[in-house]
């Protein structure tokens, strides 16, 4: 694992552009696995600008998100597919048929994560996942407690999840029970792993992706399997993990 020490969510925001442009440059094309939650936002501002200084394009960018609630719509403000549109794709080259995320409102929702899995193999894998890491160790909506086999499957929210995330709603019932997300297996088969961590309350989660045993009580764990990862890291959460 590749730990690069940052100062502050400009720092961060910074460092994981560069890291994905560099990645990118690298490519006539490729597969990014992407993220939602507070954490990336400055990352996708940063790649915004690059892309209207002329540094990137996204043109020949297949993108799959990690995760969706099950139940909002796509013109939800809350929904995951709102939030990437509104805070990325609408502002890059990327054209729309080369963006996917989890459908939360198919009427099938066993069927669609079986759509899209075989959406990602058809697409050839993903080449770069960015990966948040909740509090709890969780990754995509990945709780504590899921296994390391697990892909693309349902899950219901810890209630310590839909507190979090209940800053975005206007209460806490109005936030969605359910899920889809990636499984960890799945998100293993990315060919490398960019995490981004920042604040002192991710530190107990940081500490125990660095110094912990591997075990799915902490999701993130399964991370130290992967033979390419790089963790961005905030000052204020390093600091705390110690
Ligand atoms: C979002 C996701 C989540 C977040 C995590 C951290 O797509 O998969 O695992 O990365 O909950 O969220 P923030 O960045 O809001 O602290």
């Amino acid at each position: 694992m590749d730990i690069k020490i940052v100062n502050g969510k400009d720092g961060l925001a910074k460092e994981a552009a560069n890291y994905i442009v560099e990645h990118l440059k690298k490519r006539d094309a490729s597969v990014l696995g992407l993220a939602t939650g507070s954490t990336p936002v400055g990352t996708y501002k940063e790649l915004i600008a690059m892309h209207k200084e002329g540094k990137v394009s996204f043109a020949n960018v297949h993108t799959f998100n990690l995760d969706e609630y099950v139940g909002l719509k796509n013109t939800d403000t809350n929904s995951y597919h709102y939030y990437m549109k509104e805070l990325f794709f609408s502002h890059i080259d990327v054209p729309e048929d080369q963006f996917h995320l989890p459908k939360g409102t198919a009427e099938d929702i066993e069927a669609e994560c079986h759509t899209y899995e075989k959406l990602i193999r058809q697409t050839g894998g993903i080449d770069l996942q960015l990966l948040g890491i909740g509090t709890n160790g969780h990754i995509g909506f990945n709780e504590p407690g899921t296994s390391f086999q697990s892909r693309t499957h349902v899950v219901t929210l810890d209630e310590s999840t839909r507190e979090a995330n209940a800053r975005f709603f206007d209460a806490i019932e109005d936030v969605p029970t359910h899920a889809i997300t990636m499984g960890i297996e799945s998100i293993l088969e990315a060919k490398d792993i960019l995490l981004l961590v920042a604040g002192k309350e991710k530190g107990e989660a940081l500490s125990e992706l660095l110094y912990g045993d591997v075990r799915e009580d902490i999701p993130a764990t399964a991370l130290r399997k992967h033979p390419s990862v790089t963790v961005i890291v905030d000052t204020e959460a390093y600091q705390a993990a110690k």
